[in-house]
């Protein structure tokens, strides 16, 4: 980045009073390099659209707009979205397409080599009458005032740019595009600690990230009862096809296992972090961390875990909960399997020795359900 990023702003001044923009690559070379796009796009007098579209004035022109060409949704609403084509953005585009525009039709890996990109740009900056504009940050006044925001030495007026490209002013890692291709294209801001905060609330198995806070048994019941029984049933029973809370212990080996958090999950931590998440189904979020601890003692409760209905649970006693079945969880230990301890190359292609055959067909192996009558429900295929 840095290579292209010192010429743009030493020049920015300069390519302002100028026509042919030819940003800090090589012409030439760049005309080399455009026959790596020559299948899809013309560039040039009397260029048309072909798979891609024309690429005539393409700097400074927002995305998705040449007319007469009928573009991806993904790419018209990268345009809509504040996406014009300039150094930066072209540079980052070639580089990964669908990494800048998620969805783009665009089916070119990349171009790999800076210069290479630098090159093309500068080349196609020759049909470009355009001068190189400014990365409109939307609603700039919205951006939060931190020090070290990485603002976009794009998003600057030229002079900003060119005062700034004092020679001791080597770009540094913060100052370059790298925070995130928000940053990069001058979109989107950073997230506030609030923000932050709300969104980090994952809980792990040892207790670590959870709030402060108690409830006990009893006082889960009375939340279960009004905000859960409804679909869980009064005793995690559940109604209809919503899930069961409690029971199923002994059943992980039957043919049809019934898996709940007291059979099967391994930690406590995935039920507060589970229920303080996602429910109550259609009013996620709405429980205070109070309220969670308390109908985590009562889950616990129904399943067995404790039964006294005056246990507290809380942030102190959380990690010494063990459930059941979390010895038969067992860590990853796929590195041991014998291809990778010997590092040797998994076999992909024609590893079984003759010619493939169909052995055995998804209904007889019992995948794939019958048919059945319209009053039935389908066989099922014994997979959970
Ligand atoms: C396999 C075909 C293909 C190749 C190769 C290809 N492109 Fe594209 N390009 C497309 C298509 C299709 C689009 C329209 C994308 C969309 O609508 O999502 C596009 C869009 C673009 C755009 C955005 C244009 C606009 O008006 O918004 C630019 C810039 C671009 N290509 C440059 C290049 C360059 C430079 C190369 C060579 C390094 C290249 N492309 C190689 C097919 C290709
Ligand atoms: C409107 C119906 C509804 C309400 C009310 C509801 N849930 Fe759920 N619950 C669901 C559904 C549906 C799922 C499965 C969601 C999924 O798999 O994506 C679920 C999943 C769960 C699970 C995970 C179960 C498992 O084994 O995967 C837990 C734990 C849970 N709910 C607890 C609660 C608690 C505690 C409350 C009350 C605060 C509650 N739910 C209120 C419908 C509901």
């Amino acid at each position: 980045m840095s290579k292209f990023r010192k010429p743009l702003l030493l020049t920015a001044g300069l390519l302002l009073a100028s026509t042919a923009i030819v940003f800090g690559g090589d012409v030439a070379a760049g005309k080399k390099v455009f026959g790596k796009c020559v299948a899809c796009h013309m560039v040039g007098e009397n260029a048309k659209h072909k798979v891609g579209p024309a690429l005539n004035d393409v700097v400074g022109r927002q995305a998705g707009t040449a007319e007469g060409y009928n573009y991806s949704p993904a790419m018209k609403n990268a345009g809509l979205g504040g996406l014009v084509w300039d150094d930066p953005t072209l540079h980052a585009y070639l580089a990964k397409p669908k990494d800048i525009v998620k969805g783009t039709k665009m089916t070119f890996a990349g171009l790999k080599k800076e210069d290479d990109i630098t090159d093309v740009i500068a080349y196609l900056s020759t049909f470009s009458q355009a001068a190189p504009p400014a990365v409109e940050a939307p609603k700039a006044e919205e951006a939060p005032k931190t020090e070290e925001s990485a603002a976009p030495e794009a998003a600057k007026p030229a002079e900003v740019a060119e005062a700034e490209a004092a020679p001791e002013q080597t770009p540094t890692a913060a100052s370059l595009p790298t925070a995130g291709v928000g940053a990069h294209l001058g979109l989107g801001r950073e997230a506030t600690p609030e923000e932050i905060a709300a969104w980090d609330i994952d809980v792990r198995p040892d207790g670590l990230g959870l709030p402060e806070g108690r409830g006990t048994v009893a006082e889960g019941m009375a939340i279960y009862d009004e905000k859960c029984a409804a679909c869980h049933g009064d005793f995690g029973e559940a109604v209809g096809r919503r899930p069961v809370l409690a029971g199923g212990h002994g059943t992980l080996q039957a043919d049809r296992p019934e898996k709940t958090i007291g059979s099967f999950w391994p930690y406590l931590s995935t039920v507060y972090d589970y229920v303080r998440r996602a429910m109550p189904f259609g009013d996620a979020r709405s429980l205070s961390d109070d309220d969670v601890y308390a109908l985590t003692a009562y889950l616990l409760y129904l399943n067995d875990e404790v039964t006294d209905e005056d246990f507290e649970l809380s942030k102190d006693n959380f990690a010494s909960i063990r459930l059941p079945n979390e010895a038969n969880f067992i860590d990853d230990d796929r590195l041991q399997e014998p291809h990778y301890l010997d590092k040797s190359e998994p076999c992909m292609s024609n590893c079984v020795p003759g010619k493939a055959a169909i052995k055995m067909h998804a209904a007889v192996l019992d995948v794939t359900p019958q048919a059945s009558g319209d009053d039935k429900e389908p066989a099922g295929g014994g997979i959970d």
